[in-house]
């Protein structure tokens, strides 16, 4: 079943195209520069960049499958959580589409696509295992038992680890997104530079917390140099960058002891950070550890498609109501 998928849901216009829930035969991303300026997402502009753009991406992707619109088979779109204006976007589009084509669709949930993204590389990776979902906009663990069948753990109370990220390359001055800025100042860093919190939330507690780490890096830049910061940089950033992949690690480690499931799957956009792979494969014990590669990490739709195409083989689509839920739970 030749499976168009589409996402439309933050910042990323996306577009893949593949034949089976494991075979991808393109995947198209553009990550929308506009923002930068204003050093996060401006929910607006995102919604005008897709509307300017999706129908551009969507070609790319059928030209680098090889294949036109009329040859496939049904539809997967994102439909939630995201920026209701922007998911908008590609929900109305995918349903006209099905509609004037009479072709089936689903809407994809996009916690479950980013689930959805290591089992595309890899058939290890299917239930049950433990996923931990962590990107700009979540930070999430979940009990994956079967597929449908999930779990919720625990979630972020307050910022995401992506937005930590972004938040603290913006004090520094390292521009948006933050997460490759701190990764790459933090390269050659001392890690064991500042001890900034690790907040556990409890020893049992898979929830996250990042805002007051966030704070205590802006609490302790308050008093400091710019000199100082411009000659510490490296190593300001590496002692961030460890507090948060150690909690990050641990409860997701835990996760999978204490429930007896020796797979993690990590998705989202902080699954392509170096050193958190590096800590998770350190510190695992008889798991194994699944990360997506590149262009399946940060928001895709390869990931959406995959999702798709899993239901839709099996027959599961949705109606031509259905319409964006932009806090979409799991
Ligand atoms: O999954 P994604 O594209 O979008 C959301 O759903 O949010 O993730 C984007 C987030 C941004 O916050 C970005 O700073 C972070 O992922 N990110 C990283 C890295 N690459 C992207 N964070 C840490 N290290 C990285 N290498
Ligand atoms: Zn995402």
């Amino acid at each position: 079943m030749l499976v168009l998928g589409v996402e439309t849901s933050c910042d990323e216009t996306a577009a893949a195209v593949l034949d089976s829930p494991r075979n991808l035969i393109s995947n198209v991303i553009h990550s929308q520069l506009i923002h930068e300026k204003y050093g996060g997402v401006v929910p607006e502009l995102a919604s005008r960049e897709h509307v300017k753009r999706l129908i551009g991406i969507v070609d790319e992707a059928l030209d680098k499958g090889g294949r036109k619109l009329e040859n496939i088979d049904a539809f997967a779109v994102t439909y939630g959580p995201g920026l209701v204006g922007a998911l908008l976007v590609g929900l109305t589009f995918i349903k006209s589409i099905a509609h004037a084509t009479g072709k089936p669709f689903i809407g994809v949930n996009h916690l479950e696509g980013h689930i959805f993204s290591n089992f595309l590389q890899s058939e290890n990776c299917s239930p049950p295992f433990i996923a931990l979902i962590v990107s700009g906009g979540h930070a999430n663990l979940v009990h994956v038992k079967n597929w449908g069948d999930y779990k919720l753990l625990g979630k972020t109370r307050d910022d995401a680890p992506g937005e930590a990220f972004d938040k603290v390359a913006k004090v520094l001055g390292l521009g948006y997104p933050g997460g490759p800025a701190i990764q790459q100042a933090a390269e050659s860093g001392d890690r064991k530079f500042f001890k900034f919190p690790r907040a556990y939330m409890g020893k049992d507690s898979y929830e996250f917390s990042f805002s007051g780490l966030k704070t205590a890096v802006a609490v302790y830049l308050r008093d400091k140099s710019d000199d100082y910061i411009k000659a510490n940089l490296k190593d300001i950033c590496a002692s961030f960058q460890e507090a948060v992949c150690e909690v990050l690690a641990v409860k997701a480690l835990t996760a999978c002891e204490k429930l007896g499931v020796d797979k993690l799957s990590v998705g989202g956009g902080v699954a392509m950070n170096k050193r958190l792979r590096e800590v998770v494969q350190s510190r695992a014990k008889n798991i194994e550890i699944f990360f997506p590669g590149p262009g399946l990490c940060t928001d895709n739709a390869a990931m959406i498609a995959a999702a798709g195409a899993y239901y839709l083989e099996r027959g599961v689509t949705s109606k031509l109501g259905l319409n964006a839920v932009p806090y979409l739970g799991i």
